[in-house]
């Protein structure tokens, strides 16, 4: 049982990011010092809207310039802390290179901030962000787990630096982090396992997660002759912040946790938006069949492999979020409120345009 000081400075890793950004709005609100590590303090375009956030809010950030190759990076970001948030990993799916561009820097990364942790004295908590990535794979793996959904017990065994490189980052990542707690004794760690996060920017314009790219795929017509029915699980990007909150505060949070609102599917995700957006925006509202998309699916996109379409078009996604709920009393919002506030402040921002 860890019971946090809400007057210590907290630290958040890749602070700038679609989900951290959230977090750090939700932490400042509460009248906390948010240390802020991020690569680049002095760009406005990446930190304006956390500067905005705190200006109207009673706590404060602090920021600090840290890279996760660089050992030793984010040390003097976490000295005062109780509490970690690491967040920082590249969730991009186009690289060049998966071991560098992926790999390395959510496995080192973890093993650079988290070895940190050890020398730093007031560390009590760690909460790292990891992926329901570090789950599994593709839908048929949700089906195929025991009882037929994914549970925290499970573990990513199909994700590898050839096929869905991100899934194997993250889950890499997750095992160094509970690899490296065992070798201390002075701080916990907590596991958030979020699956697909979608819900509203903080910063629209200059955000590169590829939550926000799937977005603008959504409503900017790739779709707009059907969508692949691909099992997934959704939660909104508000929701994944007041977890990590949780997860930081309450003195019983415990392992880790699937933080999953939503068991839906690619096409369901598109066809949320038609009552508001249908008339305006290209978006799509059939099922493209399976077998079409076996024969153009690998030629249109790199990650539509044969393989890919075989484990997870058609195929319906399973996952217990009962732990979080139970631990954390988490609720979670309705899937059509995240996707319209989503579109919506994509649409204010003039990331995406009317037809
Ligand atoms: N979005 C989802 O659907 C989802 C689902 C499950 C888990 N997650 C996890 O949530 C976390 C945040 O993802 P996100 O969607 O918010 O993506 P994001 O907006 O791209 O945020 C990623 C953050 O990591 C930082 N970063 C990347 N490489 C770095 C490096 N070498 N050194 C220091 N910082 C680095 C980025 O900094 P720069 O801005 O400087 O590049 C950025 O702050 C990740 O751990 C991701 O795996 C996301």
């Amino acid at each position: 049982m860890t019971q946090i000081d809400k007057t210590k400075p907290v630290l958040v890793t890749g602070a700038n990011g679609y989900v951290a950004s959230w977090l750090v709005k939700k932490l400042v609100d509460e009248g906390i010092t948010v240390h802020a590590a991020v690569r680049s303090p002095e760009n406005n375009k990446k930190v304006g809207h956390l500067k905005a956030a705190a200006a109207l809010a009673k706590g404060e950030i602090k920021f600090f310039k840290a890279d996760l190759l660089e050992a030793g990076s984010y040390k003097e970001a976490m000295q005062g802390c109780e509490l970690v948030y690491h967040t920082a990993s590249p969730f991009v799916t186009d690289v060049k290179d998966p071991q560098r561009d992926l790999v390395d820097p959510a496995e080192k990364g973890t093993a650079n901030v988290l070895e940190t942790a050890k020398e730093i004295s007031s560390v009590k908590r760690v909460v790292v962000t990891s992926s329901c990535a570090a789950i599994y794979t593709d839908a048929i793996d949700s089906i195929n787990a025991p009882g037929g959904r994914l549970t925290e017990q499970v573990w990513n065994t199909t994700a590898s630096l050839n096929y869905q490189p991100y899934s194997y980052s993250k889950t890499l990542a997750e095992q160094k982090a509970w690899e490296l707690v065992n070798s201390q004794s002075q701080w916990d760690l907590v596991t958030i396992n979020p699956c697909l996060v979608l819900g509203p920017a903080l910063n629209p314009q200059h955000s590169t997660s590829e939550s926000v790219n799937i977005l603008k795929m959504l409503g900017g017509g790739d779709m707009k002759m059907g969508a692949p029915k691909i099992g997934m699980g959704v939660v909104d990007v508000r929701d994944v912040a007041e977890a990590h909150y949780r997860a930081g505060f309450m003195p019983n949070a415990d392992g880790r946790y699937i933080t999953a609102a939503h068991e839906t599917d690619f096409l369901e995700m598109g066809t949320t938006l038609l009552g508001t957006y249908g008339d305006k925006f290209p978006l799509p509202r059939k099922a493209l069949p399976k077998w079409l998309l076996m024969i153009i699916g690998p030629m249109t996109n790199k990650l539509f492999t044969r393989k890919f379409i075989r484990n997870n078009v058609n195929i319906p996604w399973r996952a217990d979020n009962s732990k979080i709920k139970n631990d954390l009393q988490m609720n979670f919002l309705p899937l059509k409120k995240t996707m319209e506030d989503a579109f919506q402040v994509l649409i204010d921002n003039g990331a995406l345009k009317a037809k």
